[in-house]
């Protein structure tokens, strides 16, 4: 496999070819894993990254990676894993998926280890875990507060090793077929503009989230929406939409460094929320049903955090992301919130200097250089950001493959693991348990395809004639505003809490963008144009945030991480029922889908939990 000359027919755009067995689409914990897998099965793997290499969302997986390693209590196996994930997922999630996941996340935090990843330790040798919420017990393993760093450190090195080709500041804008399956994608080098071609027999979507069509977010530039726009493109379809995760915890000060993640480490390690009266709120919005696994006043919370963790229960700050993202945002629409418009996230009065700077330097420095705040002395100001999409391209549980064939998805892009609700801590052991698994299975899948599917050059030249078409225009609007207009959209209509009437307007609001975005222009050479750029991803992200709002409408109900404030109760028809997203000519659908049945044993196992709180 490897690089053609640029090609191209009389008249056409020239455009340069390469060719592999296995195409990966980003350069995160799960395109990574993907590619060793897929490396290993024998393979000539491709990894595009959008970015530099090693620039990745999985970073911002600071606090740990889940999995019931037992360090803290034996009891800690996969079954509870497996029933934490569901619960926290409201029972939304693809059980199968959870069970993998459970099941294989420790085999895959030893495989991080003996590929180089140094965890922090217990005195006794063994990989320390914290406490995350939602998880019964102490069950991140982690690297200070920098963990999705090490991560990625260790699976680029890996991947590097092994001989996977990385093509860098590269975005794929289309994907095409070969009849029914996938045949290649093209791509522009950011550094000229000029494009690529990609041939493969099978590709791996590992594109990440679309953060960036929020006002605040944790997502850097590249999280646009891409892979999810890219699937419905080609047919396949998009699952639990509606559920994005808004983190309890970004900073809120200066305005330049909104939305940077705070991770929940910080309330991992005894970090409490206060609001500006100095009560430590998140007492009063513990959900009936889960009460009795909560501490019921700060000296049994006290308790806990001093390290009794078998008599006594775990801090209100420890309850699932949604509530405590939900209760956040009441305290300050209240009027409770800080003046920037946040809430005090409080480590310093509970654990020494030293012991924060250990345990979470990356926020230690973090706050002292971006907001001039030490925080082993003074508390943090926090308040939601927009961090994670649960929804994303329905797979197969097993080998992540689509509906479409050849076109697999792994990690954030991908759905079915998290439900209405993602555990702090799953995103990374869902990253190489499911990497590993896409990696697998799109390598059995070029094994079986034979010779590489043909590239039809018309849609290629017709696809290349459309992503210039904005420098033609001698008149039109810049992609800026129209980013803008999106970001605040959505915010005001699709954020935390949302309304029938809310959604409607994002919906028309996301229709009035799109007929603008086809009358804008750009200026300059193809070369570092981030106006182009932009004009390319808000395609992906206009289609994405429509996915959200379809879904978000469809669900008339609150659960998890979806609040309808005109429904605010979970409504018992949709207990089982997914939103399915689907795109024909041009046009997005939505159609409920019944959760997979699970097993009896399992069955009970959850019902059990449910049941005990
Ligand atoms: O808070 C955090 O460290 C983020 C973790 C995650 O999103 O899983």
């Amino acid at each position: 496999m490897g690089r053609g000359a640029e090609g191209g027919g009389v008249g056409a755009h020239t455009y340069e070819t390469v060719q592999h067995d296995v195409l990966v689409i980003g350069a995160g914990g799960a395109g990574l894993r993907a590619a060793i897998e897929a490396k290993a099965e024998g393979a000539s793997v491709g990894v595009v990254c959008k970015s530099l290499l090693g620039k990745a969302h999985t970073v911002m997986a600071e606090g740990g990676i889940a999995a019931a390693l037992g360090t803290e209590r034996a009891e800690d196996r996969w079954q509870v894993h497996f029933r934490d994930t569901m619960r926290g997922g409201r029972g939304l999630n693809d059980w199968r998926m959870a069970k993998i996941h459970a099941e294989e996340a420790p085999v895959r935090v030893h495989e991080l280890e003996a590929w180089g990843a140094l965890f922090d330790r217990t005195p006794d040798g063994r990989i320390l875990q914290r406490p995350f919420g939602g998880h019964s017990y102490s069950r991140l393993a982690h690297v200070g507060d920098r963990t999705g760093l090490e991560m990625i450190r260790t699976l680029q090195d890996k991947a590097v090793h092994a001989g996977v080709d990385v093509y860098m500041e590269c975005t794929i804008i289309r994907l095409f077929k070969d009849g029914d399956r996938m045949a290649g994608a093209l791509g522009y080098w950011r550094a000229t503009g000029r494009f690529v071609l990609f041939r493969a027999k099978a590709i791996v979507l590992a594109t990440g989230g679309a953060g960036k069509a929020w006002l605040i977010t944790s997502n850097s530039w590249e999280y646009t929406g891409d892979g999810h726009a890219l699937a419905l493109a080609a047919g396949a379809d998009l699952l639990g939409m509606e559920f994005v995760q808004f983190h309890p915890t970004g900073m809120v000060w200066p305005p330049s460094v909104r939305g940077t993640l705070v991770t929940e480490g910080v309330r991992g390690e005894g970090g409490v929320l206060r609001n500006t009266q100095g009560e430590r709120f998140m007492f009063n919005y513990l959900p009936a049903a889960w009460r009795n696994d909560y501490a019921a006043d700060e000296a049994e919370a006290d308790l806990w955090v001093k390290g009794d963790r078998v008599h006594n229960r775990r801090p209100p700050e420890l309850v699932t992301r949604d509530v405590v993202a939900r209760a956040i945002f009441r305290e300050v629409h209240e009027g409770r919130g800080t003046p920037h418009g946040g809430v005090y996230l409080d480590i310093a009065s509970r654990r020494d200097a030293e012991y924060i700077k250990r345990k979470l330097p990356s926020m230690y420095h973090q706050f002292r250089q971006l907001a001039g705040v030490d925080i082993t002395r003074d508390p943090m100001e926090v308040a939601p950001t927009c961090h994670y999409m649960r929804g994303g391209v329905k797979v197969d549980p097993e080998t992540q493959e689509s509906t479409v064939p050849g076109l697999f998805a792994a990690g954030e892009v991908a759905a079915g693991l998290h439900g209405a609700n993602r555990l702090g801590g799953n995103s990374l052991s869902d990253l190489v348990v499911f990497g590993q698994r896409a990696g697998w299975g799109a390598a059995q899948c070029a094994a079986r395809v034979g010779a590489v599917p043909r590239v039809d050059s018309a849609q290629v030249e017709a696809a290349i004639r459309e992503a210039l078409g904005p420098f033609e225009r001698s008149e039109g609007e810049s992609p800026f505003v129209l980013q803008d207009e999106l970001r605040h959209l959505m915010n005001d209509n699709v954020g935390i809490t949302r309304t029938g009437h809310g959604l409607e307007e994002a919906i028309a609001g996301i229709a009035r963008l799109r007929e603008r975005l086809a009358r804008s222009r750009v200026t300059g050479s193809r070369a570092y144009n981030p106006g182009w750029h932009t004009w390319l991803d808000l395609h992906f992200m206009l289609t994405t945030s429509e996915a959200v709002a379809r879904g978000a409408l469809e669900r008339e109900e609150s659960r998890g991480a979806q609040y309808r404030a005109d429904c605010p109760e979970a409504v018992p028809e949709w207990q089982v029922v997914n939103v399915l997203v689907h795109l024909a000519d041009g046009t997005m659908s939505t159609r409920p889908e019944r959760v997979p049945e699970m097993p009896g044993d399992l069955r009970s196992m959850v019902e059990e939990a449910y049941r005990r709180v």
